[in-house]
């Protein structure tokens, strides 16, 4: 459904996107995740067609988006990073007026800002003014918009941002729900995020695409060394030798002590794939007659995921 081949985004000197190349397929949601200035936007608005790209080519439904903007457009509803939205408008009347820009018939504008609102959870907002909503309500107009025509694509530019956490929720189920008979593109700098809403995701950083795979398989490729803190009480330089020994443990770190507890210590363990070593690090402990005060696996951060993905692409090449 969408075809992306080599495109590469220059604004002046500075980059803004280089050489990426991927391809979503119908009905799939498809995750962009990639920290500020990644190039998240700038992929979006050259598939919508609100700029051109410096080099490269990209279809929507076979549609070239420089050649056959008219085509793309009717195709695409796109909520931006920030929607220009009329705070003086009646949240209805605002998105007839949208809805007549993007050419639904006459006759049916009014049934279809029924069912929009009513699907993004607005009907109860309609005798307000937009400049009178909330973030979260603001958002979801956005949505309503990006909907209004009933596009194929969809093209969600961090949908979820500055919303609370009860929304997140909600929007996050409303998107996942939009998927199937539309092909969605969103992005985000959430891990988590894209893990619950989306069948694949790529990551972009600098301008590139760094992984392409499933959640799964991305959190599994990325997972393969875990890691563990440990506080613990007892000879800093016994622990450090005695944990070291232990079978599946590639490097301890001793990162000092704690004024929680009387000479406890916190330690990052890590260890070698499919290895759990907390057991054996509790008997050693016993024997030696340390007290562990805390064993938990520590979740990779999205930064560490960015961190492992570009060391690994740097020591490839
Ligand atoms: N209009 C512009 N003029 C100059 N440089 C730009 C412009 N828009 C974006 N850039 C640059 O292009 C790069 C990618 O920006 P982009 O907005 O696509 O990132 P993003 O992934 O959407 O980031 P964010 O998470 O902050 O929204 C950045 O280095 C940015 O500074
Ligand atoms: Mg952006």
């Amino acid at each position: 459904m969408i075809e992306v081949k080599n495109l590469t985004k220059t604004y002046g000197n500075a980059r803004g996107i280089n050489d990426v190349t991927f391809s979503v397929n119908k009905g799939e949601i498809l995750g962009f995740l990639g920290p500020n200035g990644a190039g998240k936007t700038t992929t979006m608005r050259i598939l919508t067609c609100f700029m051109p790209a410096t080099s490269g080519q990209a279809t929507v439904a076979g549609y070239d988006v420089f050649e056959d903007s008219l085509n793309v457009r009717k195709r695409i509803g796109y909520l931006p990073e920030t929607v220009p939205l009329y705070t003086d408008m009646l949240v209805p009347v605002y998105l007839r007026f949208v809805a007549g820009l993007k050419a639904v018939p006459r006759k049916e504008i009014k049934k279809r800002v029924d069912e929009v609102m009513e699907q993004v959870g607005l009907t109860h907002m309609a005798h307000k003014f937009i400049g009178e909503l909330s973030k979260g309500y603001r958002q979801r107009v956005g949505l309503a918009q990006a909907l209004i025509n009933d596009p194929e694509v969809l093209i969600l530019d961090e949908p979820t941002i500055g919303l609370d956490p009860k929304q997140i929720i909600e929007i996050r189920s409303l998107i996942k729900g939009l998927g199937g008979k539309r092909t969605i593109i969103l992005s985000s700098h959430i891990l988590p995020e894209v893990s619950m809403v989306c069948e694949r995701v790529i990551i972009i950083d600098d301008g590139r695409i760094k992984a392409m795979d499933t959640p799964e398989n991305l959190m599994k490729q990325l997972n393969m060394e875990s890691r563990l803190t440990a506080r613990i009480s007892g000879p800093a330089a016994d622990i450090l030798a005695g944990l070291k020994k232990l079978d599946g443990i590639k490097t301890v770190d001793h990162l000092g002590g704690d004024s929680s507890e009387r000479g406890a210590q916190k330690y990052v363990i890590e260890c070698r794939e499919g290895f759990t070593p907390s057991p054996q690090i509790a008997r050693i402990a016993v024997q030696n007659k340390w007290d562990v005060y805390e064993l938990t696996p520590m979740r990779m951060s999205l930064e560490d995921i960015f961190i492992k993905i570009v060391t690994h692409e740097e020591t490839k090449q």
